[in-house]
C-alpha cells in the first residue's frame, strides 16, 4: 500500500527527480518499510546460487548507493552501474522521459556516475545481502582505441566485490561505444579481460565470471558474429539486451521523438529475437540473461521460452513496482512444476 502511494506520487514528478528520490528513499535506513520477503525459487548459473531468477537491470543504481534497500525488495540479484573509471556528469538534462502510453522509457543519461572509487567504497561500507552484478563501462573522453584500459581498470577495482561483472559495450548514449561489439575490437577487448580475470583468479583465488551485454539493433548476421566471438573468447555469459534506438511503431505521445535508448514494452519482441539468435549460436548450456520489455509475468515467460536462463527488469519495475518480481517468480515456479511433471 505504502509502495503504491509512493509510486503514484513519484509518477507525478519529472522522471529523473523521481528516480533520484527513489534512490534516496532506498538508501535511507528507513527503507525497510518497503521490504518484501526473500522469494525462494533457486537457480544455479555462472557457478552462482541465485535465490530466484529475477534481477534488477543495470542503470537504476549506478553508484551502488541503494543496494541495501534494493536487496530487500525480493530480487534474486541486483546489477549496479554502469560505472566508469572517473566520475562523469553524463548528458545535459532533461535526459529521461516516461512514455506511459507505450509502457516505455527513453533515456540518454550517458553514463552519469560518481566513478568506480565511489562505488567500491559504497560496497565496502555495506556489502549487500544479495547476489551482486557490477556493470562497467568506459569514460566518454576515453577514445575507443584506449577503451580496453578503462574496462581493465574497472574490472580490477570491482572483481573482489562482484558475484559477476558485466561488460557494457551496448549503451546507445556513449558515442561509438557499440563499435566495441565489432569483430577485432571485441576479440581484443575480451582477450585482455580474460587475461586479467585469469591472473586475478590466480592471485586472489576468487574467480569472477564475466558477462557481456549486447545491443538489440544490429542485424541477425552481426548478432551471430558477436555471440560467436563472445563464446569463443571464453567469456562466461551474455546479457541480451540493452535499450534500442529503433522507435518505429510507437503509439503517439509526448516525448516519443526524444533521442536516446528506448526500453520497456516496445523492446520486448526485438530483444527476444536477439536471445533466440544468440541461443542458436552458443548452444543450450551457455548462460544467457534476458532483459528488455518485461512488463508482465507473461513477458518474462516469453524470454525463458526464447532461451534466457535468468531475467532482469528495469522499466517494468518503474511502472509495476515490486509486485512484478512476485508475479514473475510465481509464473516461473508454476512453469517449473509443469515441466517436472511432463
Ligand atoms: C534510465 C535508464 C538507465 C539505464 N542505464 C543503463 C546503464 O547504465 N548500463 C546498462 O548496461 N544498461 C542501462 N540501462 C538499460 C537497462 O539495464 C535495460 O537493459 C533496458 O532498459 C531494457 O530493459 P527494460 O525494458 O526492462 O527497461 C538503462 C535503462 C534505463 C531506462
Amino acid at each position: 500500500m505504502l509502495e503504491l502511494i509512493s509510486r503514484k506520487i513519484l509518477q507525478k514528478i519529472p522522471a529523473e527527480m523521481a528516480h533520484d528520490l527513489s534512490i534516496k528513499m532506498l538508501a535511507s535506513p528507513a527503507s525497510f518499510v518497503v521490504s518484501s520477503k526473500q522469494i525462494i525459487n533457486p537457480i544455479k548459473l555462472l557457478g552462482i546460487n541465485f535465490p530466484n531468477p529475477v534481477g534488477l537491470a543495470a542503470g537504476f543504481d549506478k553508484n551502488a548507493d541503494a543496494t541495501k534497500g534494493l536487496s530487500s525488495l525480493g530480487f534474486g540479484f541486483i546489477e549496479v552501474g554502469t560505472v566508469t573509471p572517473k566520475p562523469q556528469a553524463g548528458n545535459p538534462k532533461p535526459r529521461l522521459f516516461r512514455l506511459k502510453e507505450n509502457q516505455a522509457i527513453i533515456n540518454r543519461m550517458g553514463f552519469n556516475n560518481k566513478g568506480v572509487k565511489h562505488l567500491v567504497s559504497q560496497l565496502e561500507k555495506a556489502k549487500p545481502n544479495c547476489i551482486l552484478g557490477i556493470n562497467i563501462g568506459k569514460n566518454k573522453i576515453t577514445p575507443n582505441e584506449k577503451a580496453v584500459d578503462d574496462y581493465i581498470y574497472c574490472f580490477k577495482k570491482v572483481a573482489h566485490l562482484a558475484d559477476y561483472v558485466t561488460i557494457n559495450i551496448s549503451s546507445p548514449n556513449t558515442v561509438d561505444l557499440r563499435q566495441l561489439q565489432e569483430d577485432e575490437n571485441l576479440v581484443h577487448l575480451l582477450k585482455s579481460l580474460k587475461e586479467t580475470q585469469k591472473s586475478l583468479h590466480e592471485t586472489t583465488n576468487k574467480y569472477t565470471p564475466i558477462v557481456v551485454k549486447i545491443a538489440p539493433d544490429q542485424d541477425n548476421e552481426t548478432t551471430k558474429k558477436i555471440a560467436k566471438n563472445i563464446k569463443n573468447s571464453g567469456i562466461d555469459g551474455i546479457i541480451c539486451t540493452n535499450t534500442t534506438i529503433e522507435k518505429n511503431n510507437l503509439k503517439k505521445e509526448c516525448h516519443q521523438d526524444e533521442t536516446g535508448g528506448l526500453s520497456g514494452k516496445p523492446l520486448l519482441s526485438r530483444s527476444n529475437e536477439i536471445i533466440k539468435t544468440v541461443r542458436k549460436v552458443v548452444g543450450s548450456k551457455f548462460p544467457i540473461i534476458g532483459v528488455g520489455g518485461i512488463l508482465t509475468d507473461e513477458d518474462a515467460m516469453s524470454k525463458i521460452h526464447a532461451g534466457a536462463d535468468l531475467v532482469q527488469i528495469y522499466t517494468g519495475f518503474i511502472y509495476q513496482g515490486t509486485q512484478l518480481i512476485k508475479d514473475i517468480n510465481n509464473k516461473l515456479i508454476v512453469h517449473k512444476k509443469e515441466e517436472n511433471n511432463t
